[in-house]
């Protein structure tokens, strides 16, 4: 119930002895009643960390959250206000020299109470709180602790209605369900998005401790330690010859001896020692105190991000000593030596001669190298953090890792990244584009807010910036490409104000705090941007934005693409042409397994009102409960998607009928993914010279229709397996001008050094039997590093002419020699890929006569008796698991032998009799699934 963590007693033995040691009592060991000045009747066990949803969920008081409209139902919870009171602590010291309350994290509004007396009031989910308490312990008799929870709802609109607020055009702040989020500084989407529901929880959502300390004693409350290249700028490709630099601060509270010092060890997973010392020009400030030391290049192993090397990481301790060299605090930190880089810098005449065309970069380099970004927007996992555990993540990163991504985008507008999230990216190799959390919204610049945002933005930078894995930190979410435009647009007079107001956040307020505090990490105001115009290094906020300052026939920035008009698939001339794609998509249904959580049996139909209600796109934009309006052009959207591309289900059992629709959505969103990731991955070897992918969006944080590819319990869409496979480093597609027929063939690969590959092509009809068509595809070729090339350029009106299109199919295989970044070992990359010359929809398709079976741990298809669209092992409710590919195509004849990993299963391995396959011709039966 109570730990105590003796800071004082590590290191060489003190001549000085004191009374006491610094105690530390984490308030999560500690009893709490939850109550609410609004509901007398509730008094319930607490929790800390947690919220008010939880804890009521576990006293029974509430069912699930999640389950059907419940979200609806619980808006009473966001509108009262909560208080958490702990029993009295009688185990704090009376001696003391001094007594601090710790919260890392509070969400949002408190008033904090100690022994009945007022401590603080709090207004923002994202910092850390520090009071010391000391006085009023010393007069306290029966020491207890209440944290009271004002409704955020209620205090944003108030906030909203303060004499001379900032408020803008109609249009611009996006509104999903509750109103005013942007003048609040919690989690965005807590107010509703366009993927998850609108809880507004509240609670002490991260750790918090009482530490008490003797005389000249430190707590550490936050370290900062930032490894770069010697004489590395966030905004140059740094140079690789140059030693590290090692940076390290520690945030501490309490006083620290005269002559403190701070000593250094790097040790390696062995527990051998690297380097050690004193950290040089050390100086203290503000609780800081900061030096730093140098490690040779070629001291340390590099880190790198997954399919490029090792994860190499090191434990970094720090003792804060005293003059006499006694240890009065000691930090631990793993950390890893790399550079990366966001290139956003003017293109260079070198790349020129290469072919790229004229503008400004805007890709990553890991170690000094360019490489191909491959991944997806990450958006927090759930409704309610204190439930989202370091095991229930490594389950997603698993499915990360196994889905051939290097790469996550983590959205603004959820929350910061807990520690342990980056701890597994940096063992895992995942790279986190980081974000402050602000999004679809412009936001107030009265000096409250800025200070208030500066204090968060500090804590965070400071908090995970020695995590190899953090390697990038944006502004915002989508400011600069959707809401100054939209200022632009309605209110052109005064966009003058409202840009200069971005300006003051995004760079005169939280650029000089990152620069401030990183060498290592790159920033930008905006995730996707036109990238910086100048640079002025004699000024502390050095940035000018490019804006719409473009030059014609040259490329800039990045690109986000959304098109809710499903005929665009395929469409090349409307995705967009950048150096990068950091958002697109386009939502699905999710599995039946999945609706089957939370919907009861008698609302498993496509019309239902609890399915209609649980689709948040559009958004209801406000707190209406019923706008079955906006639902159904959400859901219209999936459904004419599938019917103007795929035979439509007409399945005489209505729920075989709504999961076979819900599975059709699911096919089209893969579709529509692959074809704009090969129109990326292509661009790598045009002019763009495009170097990155990550899709809208990984995974989802409740049971709805949403751009996922991963459903809320881990079970993965069609999405995630067909990005998996269009992720390989080696692929093979097709590229058809809907307007001309024009239609090329293209290899490409993602690899840093050239492969030799070779290429077959083969025509069928749907029963499998093999076409007479030729071409004069090449069928060796030789695919530089990061690039492409074309090994067929033709077009298919003059190529299929007499061919009945509809039952016409090309299959394309790659098979290609080459090794892995920083390998030497020569490995093959094989690729498969199907083009039909006719929608679906209006294919001839042909019974494949597919057939399972399963031998051990391995499951086979095979199709016997046509070529099979989209093969699909499904698998029942109760476990969770991810098979080596899905969604795949067979020819004719061909089988396939698929094995799988499990992540959770309370079938006791009885789901292995359950598996069921099915293919698009499915879709044709009235009977089965
Ligand atoms: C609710 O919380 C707000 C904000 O902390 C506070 O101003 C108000 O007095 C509280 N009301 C009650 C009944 O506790
Ligand atoms: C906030 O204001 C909106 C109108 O702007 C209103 O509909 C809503 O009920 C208010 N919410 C609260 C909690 O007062
Ligand atoms: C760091 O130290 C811990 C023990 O404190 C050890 O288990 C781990 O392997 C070390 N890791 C590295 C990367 O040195
Ligand atoms: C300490 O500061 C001096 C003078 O600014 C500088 O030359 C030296 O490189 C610094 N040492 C380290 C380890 O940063
Ligand atoms: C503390 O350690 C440093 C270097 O390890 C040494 O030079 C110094 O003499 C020590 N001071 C005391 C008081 O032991
Ligand atoms: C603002 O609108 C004007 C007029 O349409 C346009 O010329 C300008 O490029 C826009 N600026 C930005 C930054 O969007």
């Amino acid at each position: 119930m109570f730990r105590r963590s003796t800071q004082a007693v590590l290191g060489t033995a003190s001549l000085v002895s004191v009374a006491y040691s610094q105690q530390v009592l984490d308030l999560g060991t500690v009893e709490w009643t939850l109550t609410s000045p609004n509901f007398s009747y509730i008094s319930v066990p607490g929790k800390v960390p947690s919220q008010v949803h939880l804890d009521l969920q576990a006293a029974q008081v509430i069912g699930d959250p999640l389950y059907a409209l419940n979200e609806f139902n619980l808006r009473w919870i966001p509108f009262s206000n909560w208080t958490y009171t702990s029993s009295p602590l009688d185990t704090l010291q009376k001696n003391a020299s001094s007594t601090w309350l710790v919260f890392n994290g509070l969400d949002t509004f408190t008033s904090i109470d100690f022994c009945g007396q007022h401590v603080a009031a709090t207004n923002n989910q994202f910092r850390q709180y520090y009071f010391d308490v000391s006085d009023i312990l010393a007069s306290c008799n029966s020491p207890g602790l209440s944290v009271n929870f004002g409704s955020a709802p209620i205090i944003a609109n108030a906030t909203r209605a303060i004499p001379g607020q900032e408020t803008w055009p109609w249009g611009v702040q996006q509104l999903y369900e509750f109103p005013n989020r942007e003048y609040i500084r919690k989690e965005q989407n807590d107010f509703g998005w366009d993927w998850g529901p609108a809880f507004a929880p509240a609670g002490i959502w991260k750790p918090a401790y009482i530490v008490q300390m003797p005389p000249q004693n430190v707590y550490v409350r936050n370290t900062l330690v930032d490894i770069y290249r010697e004489g590395q700028h966030n905004f140059f490709p740094p140079d690789q010859s140059k030693d590290w630099v090692l940076n390290a601060s520690v945030d501490y509270l309490g006083s620290l001896p005269s002559g403190a010092a701070v000593d250094y060890m790097i040790s390696d997973a062995d527990g051998s020692i690297l380097q050690s010392g004193r950290l040089s020009n050390a100086t203290t400030e503000d609780g800081m105190i900061t030096g730093s030391t140098s490690v040779p290049e070629g001291a340390v192993e590099l880190w790198w991000p997954v399919g490029y090397g090792q994860q190499q990481l090191y434990n970094l301790t720090l003792n804060v000593i005293d003059s006499w060299n006694t240890t009065v605090a000691t930090v631990k930190k793993r950390i890893g030596f790399r550079t990366i880089f966001n290139n956003q810098t003017p293109v260079l005449q070198e790349q020129l001669d290469k072919g790229v065309a004229p503008g400004n970069n805007w890709h990553f380099e890991i170690n000094g190298h360019e490489f191909y970004a491959k991944g997806s927007n990450f958006i927090p996992p759930d409704p309610f953090w204190p439930s989202v555990t370091e095991s229930r993540l490594r389950v997603l990163f698993d499915s990360v890792i196994d889905g051939n991504q290097n790469m996550l985008r983590v959205w603004s507008s959820g929350a910061y990244s807990p520690d342990f999230m980056y701890d597994l990216a940096d063992e895992m190799g995942i790279l986190l584009w980081s974000e402050f959390e602000f999004g679809c919204a412009l936001y107030p610049v009265n000096e409250e807010f800025l200070e208030n945002a500066a204090h968060e933005v500090e804590y965070q930078v400071r908090r995970v910036n020695h995590h190899p894995s953090l390697a990038y930190w944006a502004g915002g979410n989508e400011l600069e490409n959707l809401e100054l435009p939209t200022v632009n647009k309605t209110a052109p007079e005064e966009y003058p104000r409202y840009l200069a107001e971005y300006e003051k956040l995004f760079l005169d307020t939280i650029a000089p705090i990152v620069l401030g505090n990183t060498k290592s990490i790159s920033y930008s105001p905006s995730s996707t941007t036109n990238g910086w115009l100048s640079l002025d290094f004699s000024k502390v906020q050095p940035i000018t934005q490019r804006y719409k300052n473009l030059t014609e026939g040259s490329i800039y920035g990045n690109t986000d693409f959304y098109n809710y008009n499903s005929s665009q698939l395929g469409n090349f001339s409307r995705y967009p042409i950048g150096r990068f794609a950091n958002e697109f998509g386009f939502h699905s249904m999710p599995s039946l397994q999945s609706w089957q959580q939370v919907v009861a049996p008698e609302d498993l139909h496509f019309n239902s009102s609890v399915i209609m209600l649980r689709d948040h796109h559009p958004p209801a934009g406000s707190l209406n409960a019923s706008n079955f309006y906006n639902t159904s052009i959400g859901q219209g959207q999936m459904t004419m998607a599938a019917q103007e591309w795929y035979p439509v289900p007409n399945k005489t059992d209505s729920v075989a009928n709504f999961s076979a629709w819900c599975h059709t959505t699911q096919i089209f969103q893969a579709d529509f993914y692959k074809s704009q990731i090969e129109f990326y991955r292509r661009g790598s070897a045009l002019p763009e010279r495009q170097l990155g992918s990550l899709y809208w969006q990984l995974e989802d944080q409740w049971q709805a229709p949403t751009w996922a590819g991963i459903e809320y319990d881990g079970r993965w869409k069609v999405l995630h397996y067909v990005a998996k496979d269009i992720y390989s480093p080696v692929i093979i597609s097709a590229y058809r001008n809907v307007t001309n027929n024009d239609f090329e063939i293209w290899v490409i690969s993602d690899l840093w050094s050239s492969i030799s590959a070779s290429v077959n092509l083969t025509w069928y009809d749907w029963s499998g039997k093999q076409l007479n068509i030729s071409t004069d595809a090449a069928s060796n070729v030789t695919v530089g590093a990061i690039n492409g090339t074309q090994v067929l350029s033709t077009n298919l009106d003059t190529l299929l002419q007499g061919q009945d299109t509809t039952n016409t199919l090309l299959r394309m295989d790659v098979s290609a020699q080459g090794s892995l970044p920083n390998s030497n070992v020569t490995k093959t990359f094989t690729h498969t890929n199907w083009f039909h010359p006719a929608p679906l929809s209006s294919a001839n398709l042909a019974d494949p006569g597919l057939e399972l079976s399963r031998k051990d741990e391995t499951f086979t298809v095979k199709a016997t008796s046509g070529v099979a669209a989209f093969v699909w092992l499904d698998y029942p409710r109760g476990v969770v698991l991810s098979f080596d590919d899905n969604g795949f195509w067979l020819a004719a004849g061909e089988e396939k032998k698929v094995g799988y990993k499990v992540k959770s299963d309370s079938t006791d391995r009885r789901w292995r009799d359950e598996v069921t396959v099915r293919s698009l011709w499915n879709n044709t039966l009235a009977e089965g699934y």
